[in-house]
């Protein structure tokens, strides 16, 4: 059977190490894209992990590139590619430089890989994953955020501290936006098979997701040069494992959503079915009273965010 050809653009923490995990387990070849302002970064980070590859034991074509022509026709594209806020940029400076970064990505894809499937992790992650989706002009299914992923994963590690119990045991969802707004659903929580609510306290609960909500500033705060990138990589290669293997993982992603909820054209967090076609299927859940409310919430602050995006990038 042919390889699936995995394209990341973007070769830097995220985008490396999200590589790394893909090579280890062995989802396919590799390319590498990133455009640095001086050195050939991409083509020394890819064959630095090549050789890695009679240590470990995994078969794999990994190469680094400055263009497009050897992502042609790539089964999936991941884009990471971006600038972090810097001390003196406000948050709309981010939102037009990313929102012009992702364009520019999502013109090559467009042009050299049409039927890739596309999973957008730069920031804001909800503004980023719609605008990748208006360039491309890709069918929505066919373009999603990473965001859930490691969001949930959050939540599933300091739900497992708290409890003694090993990671694999917790299972978990959150929905809407990536940022403060994340929704959490302790009704979809449950630890081997024992919903949450029995296991602890209201108050812990709350203290453990708003951990969670905060964990990408907490990772920041520790690191002070940059943001989280081994759980957001490994989130992101568990995404594109469940598409190049068609595996249909239902875990949640920014997925397109028109009807669904009620969105009304946005990307937002729901869960989902993943797997060759991309967004197989949005599950819609019956939320109740305060998951609806939170919910809504967070898709009005992601729709506010999109917004302006559109107002910076197209002020026409
Ligand atoms: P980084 O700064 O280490 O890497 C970004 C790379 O993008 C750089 O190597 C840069 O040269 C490259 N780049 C910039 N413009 C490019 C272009 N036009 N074409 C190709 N490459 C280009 O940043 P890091 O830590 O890897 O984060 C990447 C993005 O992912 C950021 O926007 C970050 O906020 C976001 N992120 C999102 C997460 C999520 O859960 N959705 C989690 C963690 C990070
Ligand atoms: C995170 O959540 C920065 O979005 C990134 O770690």
């Amino acid at each position: 059977m042919a390889r699936s050809k995995i394209t990341i653009v973007g070769a830097g923490n995220v985008g490396a190490t999200c590589a790394h995990w893909c090579a280890a387990a062995e989802l396919g070849d590799i390319v590498l894209v990133d455009i640095p302002a001086t050195g050939d970064m991409p083509k020394g980070k890819a064959l630095d992990l090549l050789q890695s590859s009679p240590i470990v034991g995994f078969d794999a074509c990994i190469v680094g590139t400055t263009e497009y022509g050897p992502t042609s026709n790539s089964d999936v594209v991941v884009i990471t590619a971006g600038i972090p806020r810097k001390p003196g940029m406000s948050r709309d400076d981010l939102l037009s430089t990313n929102a012009r970064i992702v364009s520019s990505v999502a013109e090559q894809v467009k042009a050299t890989s049409p039927n890739a499937v596309i999973i957008v992790v730069s920031n804001p992650l909800d503004a980023m994953v719609q605008r990748v989706w208006q360039v491309s002009g890709f069918p929505a299914h066919r373009v999603m955020g990473q965001a859930g992923v490691l969001d949930t994963a959050r939540y599933r590690t300091f739900l497992a501290m708290e409890l003694g119990v090993s990671v694999e045991d917790v299972s978990a969802l959150l929905m809407g936006g990536h940022g403060d707004t994340m929704v959490p659903m302790p009704s979809c929580t449950s630890v081997g098979g024992i919903p949450v609510s029995r296991l602890l306290g209201a108050d812990r609960l709350a203290a453990i997701v708003d951990r969670a909500r905060n964990g990408g500033a907490e990772i920041v705060n520790l690191l002070k040069t940059g943001s989280a990138y081994y759980a957001p990589a490994a989130a992101t290669a568990q995404m594109v494992e469940a598409i190049v293997r068609d595996k249909r993982r239902l875990i949640p992603c920014a997925a397109y959503c028109d009807r669904e909820y009620g969105v009304g054209g946005y990307y937002v967090g729901v869960p989902v079915i993943l797997g060759a076609r991309g967004v197989e299927k949005v599950v819609e859940l019956e939320l109740d009273a305060r998951e609806s409310a939170d919910f809504r919430k967070s898709v009005d602050a992601v729709r506010a965010l999109v917004q302006t995006m559109n107002q910076l990038v197209d002020p026409s």
